[in-house]
């Protein structure tokens, strides 16, 4: 990854694809976390409603509100120097009417700082988009797979019908968004979709034909031991580290070693 330390911008998405260099996104849903993955020259930090699952312990992330998420997005946006943030739209936050997309993704971005929101969904959602777009708000699209529509869809499986990811594709050009988020398709498809939309594309379980990749912080850290999606690749063994870690700590106080002398006053 080349590092360069000035902002990550709107443009610089649309520029990264023309000059062909990979756009790096990750999530991230505290200021730590966030802050190492901006140091790491991460471009852009995805303030993720999969913290219903990784965070918060849950089986999917319909119960996440718009507060958990400015809450979350809050730390994120303080902690990121150079990247760009996007924070997701949770489950119902923009279905029931463009005003009230209008007045959660307002209150997004005006409560946390962040650059831009990302919602899912493509035909049916087009107007909502464009009414956000004409707004001045920035909006990251997510096609393919949309976890908020996981009891639709009968479960997390890969989306393989192509007339409808690419028609979704193309109805979110349309409607204004600068970017789009393709989850678990054929990699094919995922390819296809980057050269018939002008925007650039970010893939997850999409294959290398994308613009970019995104994962979810967890499971890049191997932090989530509960799944193992075949998209995701794991960098780390967080999980062992920390247990291993707290299990020395348990050990020392309990045999009296841990405080010692360097860690006492006089
Ligand atoms: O909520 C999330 O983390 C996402 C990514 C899987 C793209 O939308």
């Amino acid at each position: 990854m080349t590092r360069d330390d000035k902002p990550f911008t709107l443009d610089d998405f649309s520029k990264a694809r023309a000059n062909g260099r990979k756009i790096v996104m990750v999530t991230a849903y505290d200021h730590p976390m966030a802050r190492c993955l901006d140091e790491a020259g991460v471009d852009c930090l995805l303030v993720g409603d999969s913290l219903g699952m990784v965070v918060q312990g849950k089986a999917d992330s319909l119960s996440v509100t718009v507060d958990d998420m400015i809450y979350h997005g809050k730390m994120v946006r303080a902690a990121a120097r150079r990247a760009f943030v996007v924070v997701d739209m949770p489950f119902l936050s923009y279905h029931i009417s463009d005003e009230d997309a209008l007045r959660n993704a307002g209150r997004i971005l005006r409560e946390t700082g962040a650059n831009a929101v990302k919602l899912e969904g493509g035909q049916s959602r087009a107007g909502t988009v464009a009414r956000m777009a004409d707004a001045g708000i920035p909006v990251m699209g997510h096609v393919g797979l949309t976890p908020q529509s996981v009891r639709r869809l009968g479960g997390f499986k890969v989306q393989r019908d192509a007339d409808a990811v690419l028609a979704d594709a193309k109805a979110l050009e349309e409607a204004g968004v600068f970017s789009m988020v393709v989850e678990c398709v054929p990699a094919g498809l995922g390819h296809r979709v980057t050269s018939v939309v002008a925007v650039p594309t970010i893939g997850i379980g999409a294959g290398p034909g994308c613009d970019g990749q995104v994962l979810v912080l967890h499971d890049l850290l191997g932090l989530e031991e509960s799944m193992r999606p075949k998209f995701s690749k794991r960098y780390a063994e967080m999980a062992s580290l920390v247990r291993d870690a707290a299990g020395r700590y348990a050990a020392e106080v309990r045999s009296g070693e841990f405080p010692g002398e360097g860690n006492s006053f006089r």
